[in-house]
């Protein structure tokens, strides 16, 4: 409902390795909506070198704020994994649920609100307010693989990041990477005559998962975005997760921990992530190797792989810019709607803005259902000819 992340329980866990998001006491200030549309996202494949080493500036810059400030990249990284991983608690007095942005209506507008306000700290940190977050293409075949930026291990590059799975580097992604064959190797991301049958059939593939991501199975909000927070199915996720864990000798039982999230959350998104991160095998994984889930459990997976340390790869936010930019789509060029319940409309947040005097800025999700008002939009040249929007499986 109301004020959300003020109803939380402040966020606290000894158990854990890494800290908290800073919370300062600063001042707090309803969002006011921008008056220009300044910053024009562009695919990450796509940029110029200028605009390569202004995102690279600006990212080192922000990795080189102090981690108690909360524009830090530790410090978004933070954010990102308390709202995640159970650091924060929803309505304590019933049963203590941990709170999460994910696995819900949440999902979208939430990270809309949270990219948006790391964009403007990187545009702030390069003295750019026209900077906007070059986003991964990855539903167009060009940019189905890890964008080169994001590769180069050499001269410190601030973009790179030693925890994703090393065997997908030069790979083309598998939009429906959960349910892949793993016994079968990644194709290369540059195709060649030998391997030109199965690089243009998985390229169709993934085509085909956008298709049915933002049009066949996206149909209304409640498909696209995912249910209502606290909504039954939601809680039954959690509830399949631990009768499956108790029956898991002998037998397999398929868990379903996708049926409160929408298409959007669901398809690309997830497979993306895990196709990047790095794992570890289940076997012998303590929490020396890994970080330790909501669910009291280690988990070896690392940075993209792992909801919980997904925010300290850079290419989270370029990733997320995607994300985003689907929603955006899907409001706007397919001609969807959000939904119309206000519980939805005036959920609100805080998210900390100004690097150099930070405040705190109190954003609803009416205030993000149109890019514009957050002084953003997309490149019209991809939107103009998007390669999956005729691939119907
Ligand atoms: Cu908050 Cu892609 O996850």
């Amino acid at each position: 409902g109301e004020k959300v992340s003020e109803k939380l329980v402040e966020c606290s866990d000894p158990n854990r390795d890494f800290p908290c998001p800073p919370s300062l006491k600063v001042p707090i200030v309803d969002f006011k909506p921008e008056s220009t549309v300044k910053r024009i996202r562009r695919p990450v494949h796509l940029l110029d070198k200028e605009y390569q080493d202004k995102y690279k500036k600006a990212i080192r810059k922000m990795k080189d704020l102090e981690p108690s400030n909360p524009l830090s990249f530790a410090a978004q990284a933070a954010i990102h994994e308390s709202y995640c991983d159970g650091h924060y608690r929803y309505d304590p007095t019933e049963k203590n649920r941990p709170f999460d942005v994910h696995f819900s209506w949440i999902f979208a507008p939430w990270h809309r609100m949270y990219i948006y306000f790391y964009e403007k700290a990187l545009g702030d940190l390069v003295g750019d307010d026209t900077f906007a977050l070059p986003y991964w293409n990855w539903d167009s075949p060009e940019g189905m693989g890890i964008p080169a930026i994001f590769k180069d291990p050499n001269d410190d590059n601030p973009l790179y990041d030693p925890n994703r799975d090393m065997t997908h580097r030069d790979a083309l992604i598998d939009l429906d990477y959960l349910h892949a064959d793993k016994s079968v190797g990644p194709i290369p991301f540059v195709k060649t005559p030998a391997t030109a049958a199965a690089y243009d059939a998985a390229v169709n593939k993934n085509l085909a998962t956008i298709y049915q991501q933002q049009i066949r199975g996206g149909r209304g909000p409640r498909a696209f975005l995912g249910e209502k927070l606290c909504s039954e199915a939601s809680f039954r996720v959690k509830e399949i997760n631990e009768r499956s864990k108790r029956r898991q000798n002998g037998k397999q039982i398929k868990t379903d921990s996708s049926q409160s999230q929408g298409t959007l959350e669901r398809m690309a998104h997830t497979a993306v992530h895990v196709w990047v991160g790095r794992q570890k095998p289940k076997t012998g994984c303590t929490l020396a190797d890994g970080v330790l889930g909501h669910d009291g459990q280690p988990h070896c997976a690392y940075d993209m792989g792992f909801l919980g340390t997904a925010g300290r790869d850079p290419l989270f936010y370029s990733h997320h810019s995607n994300v985003d930019r689907m929603w955006h789509l899907w409001s706007t060029k397919l001609g969807n709607e959000g939904f119309t319940d206000t519980e939805w409309l005036d959920a609100s947040f805080v998210f900390y803005d100004n690097y150099k005097e930070p405040r705190l800025v109190r954003i609803k999700f009416r205030d993000v259902l149109d890019a514009r008002n957050l002084g953003y939009t997309y490149d019209a040249e991809s939107e103009a000819s998007l390669p999956w929007i005729n691939s119907k499986p």
